[in-house]
């Protein structure tokens, strides 16, 4: 039996996590997994009514009571200050130590990605980003508040501990899967301190890996990349804030935020399963979001937990509802969430 713990959150996350739950209702049905799962209900409503973000006492819940946690998305344009989801998603990250985000940028048809001529083997890398510190240490202050001359600091902290980590993980994911290249991608052009960081480092966890190729790039001319030369990318590392951009651009040239599945891990303990949107408020409520991301982010979630047969059927599924056209509109079709949620279950069950 294995216990999930489900936070649907704010606009189209609520709405793209059930039907990531009906796919993982017929994979237990097919292929005899138990799961189990528990609904939170913690986002902007919960917020905005009770001025409750993160529960006391959640995060000990969680690591105690539950094999992986699954979350749809954070924000609301009612919480223009994002302090619920800073508190609830970033509190999750950096109180359960979740330092690998891992999101991969995986090209499922051809006929998704907006760059010229490019198969489905030219746009297949992944990123490793830093999800714990960075600039997302909430460091910072301001001088002469609302006045003519007021300075905004915000900074960043980088830790040996926390950048060794990081980069040992997306070697060590390199080593394992065969992958041949790892690229690391910072500023240390201009970033002299955290950059310096990640330079020492980088040299030297590589040098523990000789038959991988270490090569950095820096994070700009890597988002030039990105467009111009995808195939050349493998495996990822970088900090918080350039992943979380990258990351975005990524889901671009793969079919857009629709398609994105992510993975927030600390390998051995509960980890957390999310899409890389966001809540898109423009979508919200209308039915029409498109849930593969959240479906290949239950993938991701099966394979963490041993499952690799299931993730495999749902990924198969999900590539055989877009080969086919039975998708959302962002993808060029025309059916609901619920539709494309349905269609892909149908799929897994006659597999
Ligand atoms: P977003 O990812 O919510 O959406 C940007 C645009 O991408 C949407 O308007 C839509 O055009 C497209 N899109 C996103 N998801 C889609 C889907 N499933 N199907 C089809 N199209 C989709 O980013 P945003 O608009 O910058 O942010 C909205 C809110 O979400 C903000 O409050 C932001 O802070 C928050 N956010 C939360 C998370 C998270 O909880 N993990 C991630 C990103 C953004
Ligand atoms: C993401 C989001 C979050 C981030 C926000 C909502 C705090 O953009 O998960 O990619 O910046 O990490
Ligand atoms: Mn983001």
């Amino acid at each position: 039996m294995k216990r999930i713990a489900v936070i649907p959150g704010d606009g189209i996350g609520p709405e793209v996590i059930a039907e990531a739950v009906r796919v993982l209702a017929c994979v237990q049905q097919k292929y005899g997994i138990a799961f189990q799962f528990e609904h939170f209900d913690w986002g902007a409503e919960r917020f905005l009514r009770e001025g409750v973000t993160l529960p006391d006492g959640a995060l000990q819940t969680l690591a105690r009571d539950f094999d992986a946690i699954f979350v749809g998305a954070f924000g609301d344009p009612r919480v223009p200050s994002n302090k619920h989801a800073e508190d609830i998603l970033l509190g999750m990250r950096r109180g359960l130590d979740l330092y690998i985000n891992l999101r991969p940028v995986r090209l499922l048809h051809e006929r998704l990605t907006p760059l010229k001529n490019r198969s489905e083997r030219e746009i297949d890398f992944v990123v490793f980003r830093e999800n714990t510190e960075g600039a997302y240490c909430g460091a910072g202050g301001f001088l002469k508040k609302g006045t003519a001359d007021e300075i905004a600091t915000q900074e960043e902290i980088n830790t040996r501990r926390g950048v060794e980590r990081i980069i040992v993980a997306a070697f060590e994911y390199a080593r394992r899967r065969g992958r041949k290249r790892v690229t690391m991608a910072d500023k240390s052009n201009v970033q002299r301190f955290g950059g310096d960081l990640w330079q020492r480092t980088f040299r030297e966890v590589a040098a523990r890996y000789p038959e991988i190729e270490a090569e950095h790039q820096y994070v700009d001319a890597m988002a030039m990349f990105f467009v111009l030369d995808p195939s050349r990318y493998e495996v990822i590392v970088t900090n918080n804030l350039f992943g979380d951009i990258l990351t975005d651009l990524g889901a671009g040239i793969v079919g857009g935020l629709g398609v994105a599945a992510s993975a927030n891990i600390h390998p051995g303990r509960v980890s957390l399963f999310e899409p890389v949107h966001g809540s898109a408020p423009p979508l919200a409520g209308r039915g029409i979001a498109n849930p593969i991301g959240a479906i290949l982010t239950a993938a991701m979630m099966l394979e963490y937990l041993g499952f690799d047969h299931a993730a495999g059927a749902v990924e198969r599924a999900v590539r055989e509802s877009i080969a086919v056209g039975e998708v959302t509109r962002d993808l060029g079709g025309t059916l609901s969430t619920r539709e494309a949620g349905e269609a892909i279950c149908q799929r897994i069950l006659r597999d």
